[in-house]
């Protein structure tokens, strides 16, 4: 027994690990269950009884003695002292492994848009997640018993007074008009939080872009043609763009926003439910009870306010289609817009 503790001592003291592999080696030969010296643990049974204490002190030793130089082998490969010593690195290799990041979809298409509104005078403005009741909901129209108010859309963190995830970004629109007195061109893009079940088709975190413009004499047809810019330069130049009369408290009349389907040409395919179109928003005129909860004239001023889904323009643009994939950060999926800068 003697003869093999001296061996592996003078083994141990021989060993060197100039890079993982050779470090890992010599865990398995010398520190591991399975080790040489876990081997002789074992032999330990064998022993006569009145000798196994003065054998087990010394196989300890062994053992950690094998711990310490483990330790040292760690530390000179850490400083970089191994034997495969600085003069063999060539600095002028280009670098191994390590992939690249690449661009979010998402964060694309959102500098993409703030492009598209500047270079036609829209400026950025921004505002919070976390909002009071006037600023999501009461100075933008909404009746005391609105629908959207209740507890199945809006995740509310306090009641008396209401406390919400705002639940569009139309609360920077007020704060905007709050501030600053017309003229205002201004996009506000963001998180947005709705209590929907998570599905390929909705999700309770998105994102939308809002546009407000405020002056004297904006008309419908201002709308109708900034949107219409919009999309033919997110898009392309035969995009077309289509109104659909709805409702929403802060604007009169509203409409919804259709766009011809980028998948399938307009043809019909399962995305635009085989109708040719599909939906990115919402718009209308600022409804002139939300002029004056901002403190501005309506008989001066008018405005048009339109937001729209930046999932919805991503998922026409990259053909993306489940909702989940932008916020699971799947490898695999965000591989795929390297080239995007
Ligand atoms: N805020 C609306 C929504 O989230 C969209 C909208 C914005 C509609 C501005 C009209 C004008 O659904």
């Amino acid at each position: 027994m003697q003869d093999k503790v001296d061996a592996i001592l003078k083994e141990i003291a021989d060993s060197k690990a100039t890079d993982q592999q050779e470090l890992e080696e010599y865990r398995l030969k010398f520190i591991s269950k399975k080790s040489v010296i876990g081997e002789l643990f074992n032999e330990l049974k064998a022993v006569p009884n009145d000798q196994k204490k003065a054998w087990g002190m010394k196989l300890n030793e062994l053992k950690q003695s094998a711990q310490v130089k483990f330790r040292e082998l760690i530390d000179t490969m850490d400083s970089g002292e191994s034997s495969a010593s600085v003069d063999h690195v060539d600095l002028t290799l280009p670098p191994v492994g390590g992939e690249p990041g690449s661009m979010h979809p998402l964060s694309y298409i959102r500098y993409r848009i703030i492009e598209i509104f500047q270079k036609i005078g829209f400026n950025v403005v921004d505002g919070p997640e976390i909002e009071d009741d006037w600023h999501n909901f009461t100075a933008l129209n909404f009746p005391e018993n609105h629908p959207a108010r209740e507890m199945q859309d809006t995740f509310f963190i306090e009641r008396d007074p209401d406390i919400m995830l705002r639940t569009h970004t139309s609360n920077v629109q007020i704060r905007l008009m709050e501030q600053q007195k017309p003229p205002l061109r201004s996009i506000m893009l963001g998180r947005v939080f709705r209590n929907e079940a998570i599905s390929a088709r909705a999700h309770c975190v998105f994102h939308q872009v809002e546009a407000l413009y405020v002056d004297k004499n904006v008309s419908f047809v201002n709308l109708k043609h900034t949107l219409y810019h919009f999309a033919r330069e997110m898009f392309s130049k035969d995009t077309k763009v289509r109104y659909r009369p709805s409702f929403f408290p802060f604007t009169e009349p509203s409409a919804e926003i259709d766009i011809s389907c980028q998948i399938c040409g307009g043809s019909g395919c399962q995305l635009c439910k085989y109708t040719g179109w599909v939906e990115i928003g919402g718009s209308g005129m600022v409804d002139p009870n939300v002029l004056t909860s901002c403190g501005i004239d309506p008989e001066e001023y008018t405005g048009f306010a339109f937001g729209l889904g930046i999932e919805r323009i991503t998922q026409l643009k990259f053909r993306v289609n489940d909702l989940r994939l932008y916020t699971e950060n799947d490898v695999r999926f965000l591989k795929q817009f390297r080239t995007l800068h």
